[in-house]
């Protein structure tokens, strides 16, 4: 089985492994397993600790980031709790970047504010930014590559470097990228989040995350404060969340090509004034991306005079938070995904009130150009 493309083992994870030979694994709801032999603790015994069918997902994910073994947390939030947690002693410098995902930074700011580590918000695409921030009182480094929303390409070898140096832990959000377009552990970090709810899981119907560590030394740490602290998924979301897993090589094949063809619709329409996708040549990240990843992803942001008048004129861009999913939508970050963060975090970050995010979906392409056109057409 190991010389085979890992999305093959993926597809075909826990076939015939059950006492009935089902080809697809079973769900197993058991909150409890039986001990066999007293004093003697099972494999399995309490599903918040362990659970077959969460263990099986866990392993499928590790299995396509090249990690070692991955805990399947409740949340993308969850994961990286689960990860400050485990990582941030009590008052340590923790750098995280400065146009990541709204609710990671509503998190490390509420932490900050406890006083339970300290924040270095930098512009992780800025390597001379990066080595300036990472004094010796950093414990950990977060980049989010491509960035939410912004897409800022952040070179991962290049961040694990700096931070080895200071005996830091790097730590990935993949959820843009997903295993299939980007390996951060082959590049040096040392573990990987996923808000699963989004591509990894794929169809908007769960709500998961997870946390792959390349060593077993960081996965049991990541074990056993997922499970101190209660954070573990539940057996039902981990089964859709292997469902959707399945298919992730070919949902990101179909969403990734549709968003190219969008991106250079949007870069060449006179409504737009600006578009952010790493895959367009003029894209501050572009060369980094091509090396770094392969391929550049299913979200495309732009700026428009009028967001609101955009988002009401499209039919099939739902306007609506997340992404990831087989369904196109839309949505406007400064209302939305990044309304926790103040006007000034968000001038910071480059976040205007002109900015619309697309999850481009699977659909056919030919719709998704329609709609948009004729939406642009009407607002230019
Ligand atoms: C990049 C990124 N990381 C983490 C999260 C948090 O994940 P969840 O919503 O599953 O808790 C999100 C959610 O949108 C995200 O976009």
């Amino acid at each position: 089985m190991n010389q085979l493309d890992p999305t093959t083992r993926v597809i075909r994870a826990g076939i015939g492994q059950e006492t009935y030979g089902d080809v697809v694994a079973p769900l197993h709801l058991s909150t409890n397993f039986v001990s066999a032999k007293f004093g003697e603790t099972p494999v399995f015994d309490y599903s918040r600790s362990a659970n077959p069918t969460r263990a099986l997902l866990g392993r499928a994910i590790a299995d396509l980031e090249g990690g070692c073994d991955a805990v399947v947390t409740a949340s993308g939030m969850a994961a990286i709790t689960t990860v400050l947690e485990a990582f941030t002693p009590a008052g340590g410098t923790v750098i995280a970047p400065l146009d990541g995902y709204g609710g990671t930074w509503r998190l490390l700011d509420a932490q900050q504010r406890k006083g339970l580590l300290k924040l270095s918000l930098v512009d992780t695409s800025d390597l001379a930014a990066v080595a300036q921030a990472c004094d010796d009182t950093v414990k950990l480094v977060i980049v989010e590559t491509p960035s939410n929303p912004l897409l800022r390409v952040t070179d991962i070898a290049a961040v694990a470097e700096l931070a080895r140096a200071r005996g830091a832990i790097v730590v990935a959000d993949n959820t843009f990228a997903t295993p299939m377009l980007q390996r951060p552990l082959e590049l040096g970090a040392d573990i990987v989040v996923h808000s699963a709810t989004k591509y990894l899981a794929g169809h908007s119907d769960v709500v998961l995350g997870a946390v792959v560590a390349k060593s077993q030394e960081h996965f049991e740490q990541i074990a056993w404060w997922s499970n101190a602290l209660g954070l573990t998924a539940g057996a039902i979301d981990s089964y859709l969340g292997l469902r959707g897993l399945r298919t992730l090589r070919l949902r990101m094949q179909a969403a990734q090509a549709n968003a190219a063809e969008i991106a250079h619709l949007l870069d060449a329409h006179p409504a737009v004034s600006r578009v952010y996708y790493p895959g367009l040549p003029s894209h501050p990240g572009h060369e980094l991306a091509r090396r770094q990843q392969d391929g550049f992803g299913a979200i495309v942001s732009f700026e428009v005079a009028d967001a609101a008048a955009l988002a009401g004129r499209l039919r099939l861009f739902t306007l609506a938070e997340s992404l990831g999913g087989v369904e196109s939508l839309i949505s406007h970050p400064a209302t939305m995904t990044h309304a926790s963060m103040p006007p000034d975090v968000q001038a910071a970050a480059g976040i205007t009130p002109g900015l619309l995010r697309l999850s481009v979906g699977v659909e056919p392409i030919a719709d998704l150009v329609a709609d948009l056109t004729q939406a642009l057409d009407e607002i230019a």
